[in-house]
């Protein structure tokens, strides 16, 4: 029979190399896991995957782009889109966390100011909130760990894999805000209308992932 074609969005970088990996092994033919290539649409049986930037995959999945999504709890988190977010993947294991100067002492204390640096201003201002701190935050793009040692903010709130990016810019972890792992997400029609194909390829994934 054949199966209606859903659209994927994946996060780009490591999630997309991961689950590509996992669907090559679940008789998905591909080598987009090895290709350096720059094309962001790659066809593969019935499914069409987007390389997406990782904030951006939510929404896509939100909008009706792609029918479901691959990405970091970080992100869904973060954008806060409608979408239903059945199942958890054991890969893109990370951590959200507030790290600063290894010679700073920093206590969080309810009315303080405090200036974040940060590519995660939802996650970060609900994280002191529940501190009652309401900080200022500056937003980044990227090589968020140069915000303290330049004195653009005292403190970061960024995701952190190996430790190596704190440990070599001589950060330290004041708090581990959240645990990250990467999730399906599905957009709210789609469940309805491509329940099946959605179905076979979060189960054979989970069925290669899962040791
Ligand atoms: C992420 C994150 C940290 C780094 C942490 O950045 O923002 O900078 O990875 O990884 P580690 O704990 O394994 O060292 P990314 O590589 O996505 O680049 P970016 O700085 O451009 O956001």
């Amino acid at each position: 029979m054949e199966r209606k074609r859903v659209k994927v969005a994946i996060s780009k970088g490591r999630i997309l190399k991961e689950v590509c990996g996992h669907l090559s092994k679940s008789g998905y033919p591909n080598n987009i896991a090895k290709s350096a290539t720059r094309e962001l649409i790659f066809n593969i049986k019935n499914l069409q995957i987007l390389a997406c930037k990782p904030i951006d995959v939510p929404k896509y999945v939100e909008l009706g782009a792609a029918d479901c999504g691959i990405v970091g709890s970080d992100c869904i988190t973060e954008t806060n889109c409608d979408v239903y977010e059945p199942i958890s993947l054991p890969v893109g294991k990370c951590k959200m966390v507030l790290a600063t100067l290894k010679t700073k002492r920093l206590i969080l204390k309810p009315g303080m100011n405090i200036k974040i640096g940060t590519k995660y201003p939802r996650i970060a201002k609900n994280f002191f909130l529940k501190h009652k701190i309401n900080p200022e935050i500056v937003y980044l793009n990227g090589s968020v760990e140069l915000a303290p040692l330049t004195g653009l903010a005292e403190a970061i709130v960024d995701i952190t894999e190996t430790g190596s990016t704190i440990k070599e810019n001589n950060l330290k972890i004041i708090d581990i805000i959240m645990e990250i792992n990467a999730k399906v997400i599905i957009n709210k029609t789609s469940y309805r209308t491509l329940k099946d194909e959605i179905e076979l390829l979060t189960s054979s994934l989970l069925k290669k992932i899962k040791i």
